[in-house]
């Protein structure tokens, strides 16, 4: 287990819940507070600002930390897979249930479930579930004996549910049941000290992993991180930052080693204009190394080897 825990650490960047951010800090607080309790929770907010490591980590502080942990994605299944997947089975329940499944409420009783999208979960599970966690009880399916666990549930939206409740999407019941501690995350858009401190943290462990010493993002990378909208927030950052750690190959990083998107349009010098060779060549050269996964691609599409790039970047400071 001790391997286990080394091979994840080596894996995944440390997570840190510090921010400068007053929302982010509440939500973090108000997480660590619930944690001890045994109430739903409901985290809100868009993809990628980090409600399933919430989760996660909500299960980590609490009681039951030593229990279980899962996670089912409702949108990711027909109604008919999910309820078998959160409820279990009989044999013979449908075509293809060869053998009876516990489902998982079962396999983390003691434990906690989080339910990623709850916004989509079937309208005919609804009150399955406002059941289960009600009164903790539930059937599989094909069987009428009354099962009972204890798990306790976490939910995660990134669509409004209030209005899935208005167009009759969403039973208001279980709105209101799953509704009693919200959670709401803030686009990574609204935290860009954290963007710096985040993307820090984040070159360090991918220096690691790549065995590199970074120093840094130079003040211009990391100007345009900090101005970045970031759509796809945290997991949108953790990528860019691992792409540039594999891309950069001196110690501080450059806007050139960040995604197209992210780094402001180099000004474009246009074949034509009153300017010399090199200075085409030192901006087509770092268009084509932004623009491509590793030196040696960028290399090949230049129609150069690796030893005369290398040159070149020297030469223009890349
Ligand atoms: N507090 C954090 N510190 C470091 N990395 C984080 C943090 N929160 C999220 N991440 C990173 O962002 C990615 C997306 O987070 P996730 O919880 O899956 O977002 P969501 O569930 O809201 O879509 C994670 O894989 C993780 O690498
Ligand atoms: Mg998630």
């Amino acid at each position: 287990i001790a391997t286990l825990k080394e091979d994840l650490k080596r894996l995944h960047p440390e997570i840190s819940f510090t921010s400068q951010n007053a929302e982010m800090q509440r939500a973090v607080g108000l997480a660590r507070q619930v944690a001890a309790s045994e109430s739903v929770v409901l985290l809100r907010g868009p993809s990628g600002t980090g409600k399933t490591v919430l989760a996660r980590a909500i299960h980590g502080w609490s009681r039951r930390a030593g229990k279980p942990f899962a996670t089912i994605s409702c949108p990711t299944l027909s109604p008919e897979l999910l309820e078998s997947e959160l409820f279990g089975h009989v044999k013979g329940a449908f075509t293809g249930a060869l053998r009876d499944n516990a489902g998982r409420v079962a396999a983390c009783d003691g434990g906690t479930l989080f339910l990623d999208e709850i916004g989509d979960l079937p309208f005919s599970l609804q009150p399955k579930l406002l059941r289960f966690i009600q009164d903790r009880e539930y059937e599989r399916v094909g069987d009428q004996h009354t099962r009972k666990a204890d798990v306790r549930i976490i939910t995660a939206t990134n669509a409004d549910l209030d209005q899935a409740v208005k167009e009759g999407r969403f039973r208001e019941d279980l709105f209101y049941r799953l509704n009693v501690i919200q959670i709401d995350l803030p686009p990574l858009a609204d935290r860009p000290d954290d963007v710096q401190s985040l993307a820090n943290e984040m070159l360090v462990f991918f220096g690691a992993q790549n065995h590199k010493a970074f120093r840094g993002f130079s003040n211009k990378a990391m100007d345009a991180l900090r101005s970045y909208a970031w759509p796809g927030n945290i997991r949108e950052l953790r990528n860019a930052v691992e792409r540039a750690a594999i891309l950069c190959p001196a110690d501080l990083v450059e806007i050139e080693h960040l995604p197209a998107s992210i780094a402001p349009h180099i000004p474009p010098v246009q074949l034509g204009n009153p300017v010399s060779l090199e200075v085409i060549e030192e901006n087509h050269i770092r268009r084509v190394i932004a623009s491509t996964r590793s030196l040696q691609e960028a290399a090949d599409i230049l129609g150069i080897d690796q030893a005369t790039l290398w040159r070149k970047r020297k030469q223009y400071g890349i």
